[in-house]
């Protein structure tokens, strides 16, 4: 049986989770682990986005989220949907554009109410990444149509299409204080200030070996002085390849570390990790070299990571 989840909600936390993907469904020892009591929350790592649901205008494609949903509900989990408005994984009628204000405010309105409309999640990634690391908004086709108001007019949608959902902004480099941080706290008060509906700030941490931010934990006490929850969710810690026995120590420190910041806040609700095994990881592909970024190795035995986070919770 699983420890994590259970350690997590022995603390107070709501569940400790993992993402996963649907290719993965088919490899049996992974699914055994997946599906265990080990996690309590689930991720999907792309079958929710813009380009899975809504490929054509219009014409909603649900059958690989639903997968994730099933596997979810068969094995006693909850479910992050993730996620609404993004430039990243756009269908190109999206990306591309040529739309007014009002025709993108029906855009995303019609996405979010037939998305959200169609599943039960505890809690969504309405909009994600909206930041540049300078604090400025990222230049996609939302701001550029509609300015900042693109992320009111996705969690007003949001809320309607379920009034019981959690309802985030998730992004990352604003895990330590900083620029980034900052602009983020400053949209949680105006959002708030304007009574626009906003529960929870997902911390992504998608951290590099050794660099663990040491402000983690006031940093999330920041945001949730400002009456939202805070949850850690994508959490990998990643290395130059090939990894050595020294860097798994210090992975595992570095685990701890994360945890145990959220573990010491009551309002840091929840973590997840992006894929529990290496075998899986989003890393090697996207950042070059690098890898071994989670608890699990590739042949799904726990590395000291595993017991940084049981020794972090
Ligand atoms: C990643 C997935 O893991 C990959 O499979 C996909 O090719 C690209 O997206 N931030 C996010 C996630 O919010 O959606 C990203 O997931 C990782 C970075």
């Amino acid at each position: 049986t699983g420890v994590l989840n259970t350690l997590a909600q022995s603390i107070g936390k709501k569940y400790f989770g993992s993402a996963t993907d649907n290719p993965e469904f088919t490899d049996t020892a992974y699914m055994a682990i997946l599906e265990s009591s080990e996690f309590g929350q689930i991720t999907p790592g792309n079958s929710m986005k813009w380009d899975a649901t809504e490929p054509e205008q219009n014409t909603f494609t649900f059958t690989q989220g639903d997968a994730v949903v099933s596997i979810a509900k068969e094995s006693n989990k909850i479910v992050r949907g993730h996620n609404l408005v993004w430039q990243s994984q756009l269908p190109s009628w999206v990306s591309s554009g040529g739309f007014t204000a009002a025709e993108l405010t029906s855009v995303i309105q019609n996405h979010i109410s037939n998305v959200v409309g169609e599943k039960s999640v505890n809690a969504w990634d309405v909009v994600n990444e909206p930041f540049n690391s300078d604090g400025s908004y990222v230049s996609d086709v939302f701001y550029n149509t509609l300015g900042s108001d693109f992320i009111p007019i996705a969690l007003t949608a949001a809320r309607a299409a379920d009034p019981n959902a959690l309802l985030c902004i998730n992004d990352y480099g604003i895990e330590g204080s900083g620029t980034k941080s900052t602009a983020m706290q400053n949209l949680v008060k105006t959002l708030k200030a304007d009574g626009v509906p906003i529960d929870c700030i997902g911390f992504e941490s998608h951290f590099i070996l050794g660099e663990v931010p040491t402000d983690l934990q006031s940093n999330i006490e920041a945001f949730t002085a400002l009456g939202v929850v805070v949850m850690i969710t994508e959490l990998d810690i990643r290395m130059t390849l090939p990894e050595t026995a020294a860097q798994l120590e210090q992975q595992k420190t570095d685990y701890q570390t994360v945890v145990s910041a959220c573990a010491a806040v009551d309002d840091c609700v929840g973590i997840t990790v992006w894929d529990f095994t290496d075998k899986y990881s989003w890393v090697p592909s996207t950042f070059s070299g690098q890898g071994a970024a989670c608890p699990y190795d590739d042949n799904l035995i726990k590395k000291p990571a595993f017991d940084g986070i049981v020794a972090g919770l």
